[in-house]
């Protein structure tokens, strides 16, 4: 159930808009998604990491972590919330994959539009993960796939018995692109969730070969924040090169709330 975050009662679609009792109205927009962020920034990707990152993923290079997701759903048609979800790649794959109601959000209007294009049965939110707008206890699963999180948030609008899944990037991920581009790469320190209200349930590794083309590399380093922290001269190392075989590594972790 989707609520008004202005004064946090139960929206319903009225027509072109989502109405709630207090008469704070939503217009769907044309693309099918609703905007329920109160500031106008605009903020979250810009449009190039989307277009990179849309390329990117259409090519399946990602899929593995699609089916080891779609293996962790439960088949009680949950509702399943994509916290931070792009340009909607994980929630259409899994919406076609596991039946059920899938909700996208996320902060990057454009993100959304590009997302809502693509499919008509997720409904796609433009939000903070930091203030979702979603009734206490009405999610059954909630993903968060390389984006930000929020352990109160998530806590309250998961149901009792519900699943959080968090997909991240392991220390080895990319390792060949770095070594290429920096003369001293930096390996990635796991990201350490704070997650309070959760616990641990399972910890698993995915990781697999990549081999990938100079478009592909550029597609893959514009996709992430490592791009606009370097510098013309090591990008442009990226332009010599033909194909690159990289590591792909990722953590999948599911969490339940604590009692
Ligand atoms: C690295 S992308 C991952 C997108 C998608 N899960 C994927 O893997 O294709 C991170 C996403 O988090 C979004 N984001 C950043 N801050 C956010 C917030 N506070 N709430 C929701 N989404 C946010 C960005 O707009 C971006 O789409
Ligand atoms: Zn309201």
């Amino acid at each position: 159930m989707i609520i008004c975050p202005k004064c946090k009662l139960k929206l319903n679609k009225v027509n072109n808009a989502y109405k709630c009792s207090n008469n704070h109205n939503y217009d769907i927009a044309k693309s099918g998604y609703l905007n329920l962020l109160l500031s106008r920034l605009n903020a979250g990707d810009t449009k190039e990491m989307l277009v990179a990152r849309d390329c990117f993923l259409k090519q399946g290079f990602y899929l593995p972590i699609v089916k080891e997701v779609a293996s962790r759903l439960p088949d009680n048609h949950p509702l399943v919330v994509d916290c931070g979800c792009g340009t909607g790649y994980y929630t259409d794959h899994l919406a076609q994959m596991i039946p059920g109601e899938y909700i996208g959000v996320d902060i990057s209007k454009i993100a959304i539009d590009f997302a809502a294009k693509k499919n008509k049965n997720v409904l796609y939110l433009v939000a903070s993960n930091h203030s979702l707008p979603l009734a206490d206890s009405s999610s059954d699963v909630l993903l968060n796939i390389f984006a930000p999180y929020s352990d109160s948030e998530f806590a309250r609008i998961l149901t009792k018995k519900g699943k959080l899944i968090i997909v991240s990037a392991n220390n080895n991920h990319l390792q060949e692109l770095k070594t290429l581009i920096y003369d001293t790469p930096h390996t990635n320190t796991d990201k350490l969730y704070f997650l309070p209200s959760f616990k641990l349930i399972s910890e698993d590794i995915l990781e697999y070969k990549l081999l990938l083309t100079q478009n592909d590399l550029i597609n893959l380093f514009k996709m992430t924040p490592y791009y606009y922290k370097t510098k013309p001269s090591d990008f442009e190392k990226l332009l010599v090169v033909d194909h690159l075989e990289v590591t792909a590594s990722f953590f999948i972790r599911e969490y339940q709330k604590q009692n």
